[in-house]
């Protein structure tokens, strides 16, 4: 196959890529060299902002095929008995920047597109299953705590730990992030979750509170810190390399769905409040149920264009599927398309990992790098020359719930066991064996070491002890002799 002739942005074939246009030799350079300016004005634009949160991050399409039959509990299309469904993942790191190691303990993003007969699923969950806080409105405190500090540019353990020790309800999150699950040893390694609460309707428009459970095929693996400090010296994009090459030697990973499934009606009386992001659900009170497995085999042929501007926001719910009343939910509802309209520009939907597999028949028109047309001439609703008009029987049911009350500022926690340390002390005392208790005794130690100061430190001690006596006096021993 012969070589393609260079061209400029509008397809016109150049004189060279090696000599700017002179005025001899020697000479200057000449403002009609339109294609050097090109070059370097289309240079001097080449990036978009990173995400906020989120920024170093890697991706791969592939599919999704269900294998058990839910149509019981959802009327979802890609949910259907047998249904396989184009889909688009990104995995993530939460504080680090675009060139930040992939071994720095951090919870990982579990980005999911679903490309539906109903339009576009995104599910926007991490690789655990809970978070640090409860309301939306601590979330970009959170984020700040975890970021650089504004005076020195540095990152900062005492002002990591400040914040959870104030956040009492962040105690789980911290004793998932500060044991082995804290450092996956790939992103084929570790299992993906919803994480929220959504609701699951069905045919007959009966109501189901879910959680989705992504069990990584490939089996948990971890790296310890020794491990994940040595990677991020020599391979920092160790994570993106492992995924790409995986796909590219045929050997796409995959990932089996299971979902939680609670009756509508039990959430009121539910020992813990079932939309609580800080809490899981016990599998002993609400067991796995298999729905299907993604799978990812196809690496994107263009980073930037595919997993960059890839674009995921948890708003993007098809029928059969809705929110909860969970606030960090309904919070991130509006955070993401905000977040993409100024990242990305206002018609980030139109770009190719965004474009939904099915017509677009929406009102929204015109701004900035939009380039599909409008299908319609007349773009406003209700019109009468044909235009689209709306559809509850397409849509299906309201996802909604009944409510109401007097308008407060105060956390939902009427529940039983709603207390900050119950689930984390289960976590450590039960589902962790000797070793891995040790490792997080060894990994909270160090954490605790490097930066915190005297009272900070004591609140994190008692913050152990509040998870689990006898870990928070063996964290205390090392802190304090060592
Ligand atoms: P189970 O014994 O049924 O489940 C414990 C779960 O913990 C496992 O299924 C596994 O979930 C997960 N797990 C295993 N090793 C680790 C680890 N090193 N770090 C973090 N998670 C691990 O008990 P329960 O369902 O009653 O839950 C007990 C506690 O387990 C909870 O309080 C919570 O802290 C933790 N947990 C519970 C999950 C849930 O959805 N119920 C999910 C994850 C953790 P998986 O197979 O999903 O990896
Ligand atoms: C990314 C906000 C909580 C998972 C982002 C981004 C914002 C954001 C602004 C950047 C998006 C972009 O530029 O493309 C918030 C807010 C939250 C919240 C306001 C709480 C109220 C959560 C939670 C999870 C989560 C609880 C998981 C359960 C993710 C993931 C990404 C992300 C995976 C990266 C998506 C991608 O790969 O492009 N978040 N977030 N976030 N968030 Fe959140």
């Amino acid at each position: 196959m012969s070589t393609p002739h260079t061209t400029n942005n509008a397809g016109i074939p150049v004189e060279s890529d090696e000599h700017s246009l002179t005025v001899g030799a020697d000479g200057p350079i000449l403002l009609q060299d339109h294609y050097l300016i090109e070059k370097m004005a289309q240079f001097n634009r080449e990036r978009v902002p990173e995400r906020v949160v989120h920024a170093k991050g890697s991706g791969a399409y592939g599919f999704f095929q269900v294998t058990n039959d839910v149509s019981e509990f959802t009327k979802a299309d890609l949910f259907q008995p047998g249904k396989r469904t184009d889909m688009l993942a990104r995995f993530s790191t939460v504080a680090g920047e675009q060139g930040s190691p992939d071994t720095w303990r951090d919870p990982r993003g579990f980005a999911l597109k679903f490309y539906t007969e109903h339009g576009n699923y995104d599910l926007v969950g991490n690789n655990t299953p809970v978070f640090f806080v409860r309301d939306t409105i601590k979330f970009q405190d959170f984020i700040r705590s975890q970021k650089r500090r504004p005076d020195n540019g540095l990152r900062d353990h005492d002002m990591q730990w400040d914040f959870w020790t104030l956040s009492p309800e962040s105690a789980h999150q911290v004793a998932w992030l500060m044991g082995d699950r804290g450092i996956p040893k790939s992103y084929r390694h570790m299992n993906g979750y919803g994480s929220h609460t959504y609701m699951w309707v069905n045919a007959g428009g009966e109501k189901f509170w879910i959680k989705y459970h992504f069990k990584t095929d490939q089996g948990i693996d971890h790296l310890t810190d020794d491990e994940a400090a040595e990677l991020a010296g020599w391979n920092p994009d160790v994570h993106r390399e492992d995924l790409w090459q995986a796909i590219d030697r045929g050997e796409p990973p995959s990932w089996t769905l299971y979902v939680q499934v609670m009756p509508f009606d039990d959430a009121p009386d539910y020992r813990f409040n079932p939309f609580d992001l800080t809490k899981v659900w016990p599998h002993g009170d609400y067991p796995l149920i298999e729905v299907g497995r993604m799978t990812l085999d196809r690496n994107p042929e263009d980073f930037f264009v595919h997993i960059e501007q890839a674009a995921f926001e948890p708003s993007s719910m098809v029928p059969g599927i809705g929110p909860s009343p969970d606030k960090m939910l309904l919070g991130r509802l509006f955070s993401y398309p905000d977040t993409h309209r100024y990242r990305i520009g206002p018609n980030y939907a139109q770009l190719p990992p965004n474009r939904p597999h099915v017509p677009v028949y929406s009102y929204a028109k015109d701004g900035p790098m939009r380039f599909e047309p409008n299908r319609t001439a007349r773009p406003y609703a209700p019109n009468s020359y044909g235009g689209p008009a709306a559809s509850p029987e397409a849509y299906g049911d309201i996802t909604g719930w009944r409510t109401a009350g007097e308008m407060v500022r105060e956390a939902y926690t009427l529940h039983r066991e709603d207390d900050d340390f119950g689930q984390p002390g289960t976590m450590v005392r039960h589902v962790l064996d000797d070793e891995a208790r040790a490792r997080l005794v060894a990994n909270v130690t160090g954490h605790l070491k490097d930066g915190v100061s005297r009272p900070v430190l004591d609140r994190a001690l008692q913050y152990w002890r509040n998870i689990d006596k006898e870990i928070g006096d063996r964290i205390a021993t090392n802190v304090n002799g060592g």
